[in-house]
């Protein structure tokens, strides 16, 4: 927690608006609004996020759309909510997002066939933009809309403009896990402010106006509560300085393995900011002399927590019969990708242990320091 979080909260019991109606919601929607530029309706997590934002651009029942392959399953699942058919999209090495090459020859493919897809889910992975640039001048060639799954890369940026305010609409994630937090929320953006109408009407139950409980559309209760906008609205002030310690853990893991072999960062795409919400890294275990499943164990053994990267959708009992295209970018970065500790309340210490324990599991030397020099963001 950053600090102002505790006094919203407060605010919000004091005044008994501890459901979801109540001033910190309009705030903290207001705030993010400030921040992305564009409007927004606060929810009660990414998902739901993605689910209604999917709505809005008129998925249903057996439209296909195409979905990142290499991601969180929360990307994918929404497609399925609505009825609608995932098919999966390779990544390319440089952003380790939806490769815009392969989404080319698979739109051209599917032109070919009279089978366009109805939309395009974009991930930002791990704090880094996907090459929007690129996806969207596909995109509009056919004219399908995008939407960007930015639920772990608020704060980022391409090309000088903020994840999330790319395509036709976004999510965003306030997860535990994620760079800032309302215990769990999440926020849907969109240009179009009526969209972003629609969604806050569909997110309380789709109740139409009015005195009696009536309804002629179909909703939800996805609504964020008083009392954990209350914390968004605290997390949002620290948002800056949360970006940049993500950064400066990342950095300092970089420095400290760049002359050991076989390891190499997730890469910073040009023209871009990463937030490195998490620090990955790829193994190569010939060179490194470990594979990255014995430096995951040897981690653990010392009580250092480290994972995979996502497990690709294509390789997942759940979507197995889906159609993918490509795959084997997602496979290799899921085999070879290790997320290390990335949060930003890690202590100098605690990082030169994580350090040093994946430089002993490699047989080199532990360093005395993490020197300030590296410090940099
Ligand atoms: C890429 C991605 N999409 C969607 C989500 C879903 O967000 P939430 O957990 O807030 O539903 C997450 C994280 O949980 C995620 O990492």
């Amino acid at each position: 927690m950053g600090g102002a979080e505790q006094a919203y909260v407060n605010e919000a019991f004091a005044s008994n608006w501890v459901s979801t109606v109540g001033p910190n919601i309009t705030a903290f929607e207001r705030e993010f609004e400030n921040i992305i530029g564009l409007p927004a309706v606060a929810l009660t997590s990414g998902t739901a996020a993605i689910h209604l934002g999917l709505r809005l651009l008129d998925i249903g029942p057996g439209d296909d759309v195409f979905c990142q392959d290499l991601t969180f399953v929360a990307s994918a699942n929404p497609i399925r909510y609505l009825g609608a058919n995932p098919i999966f999209i390779d990544s390319e090495y440089g952003t380790w997002n939806m490769d815009p090459a392969l989404l080319a020859k698979a739109l051209h493919e599917c032109a070919g066939r009279n089978r366009l897809p109805k939309a395009v889910v974009v991930v930002h992975l791990f704090g880094q933009c996907a090459d929007m640039d690129a996806i969207l001048e596909i995109c509009d060639k056919y004219e399908i809309p995008v939407f960007e799954d930015a639920a772990e890369a608020l704060g980022a940026f391409c090309n000088g403009r903020r994840a999330g305010t790319l395509g036709a609409a976004a999510a965003f994630s306030f997860n535990g896990n994620k760079i800032i937090t309302t215990s769990g929320g999440g926020m849907l953006v969109a240009r179009n402010v009526r969209w972003v109408e629609r969604a806050r009407f569909w997110s309380t139950q789709a109740r139409d106006v009015g005195m009696a409980y009536e309804h002629s559309e179909l909703g939800h209760n996805y609504r964020l509560s008083n009392v954990l906008a209350g914390i968004g609205r605290g997390q949002l002030q620290v948002l800056p300085g949360r970006v940049s310690q993500r950064r400066a853990v990342a950095s300092n893991y970089i420095h400290a393995f760049a002359e050991l072999p076989g390891i190499s960062p997730m890469p910073e795409a040009p023209n871009s900011l990463h937030t490195r919400w998490l620090s990955c890294f790829l193994i190569d275990p010939e060179e490194f002399g470990c594979s990255r499943d014995d430096l995951m164990h040897r981690l653990d053994r010392a009580s250092v927590e480290s994972r995979p990267v996502w497990k690709p959708m294509h390789l997942q009992a759940l979507y197995r019969d889906c159609p993918h295209y490509g795959g084997a970018v997602a496979e290799d970065l899921f085999r070879r990708g290790i997320c290390f500790p990335s949060s930003s309340s890690l202590t100098i210490e605690d990082q030169l242990y994580v350090i040093n324990q994946v430089r002993i599991a490699v047989g080199a030397d532990p360093l005395p320091e993490i020197s300030t020099a590296l410090l940099a963001v």
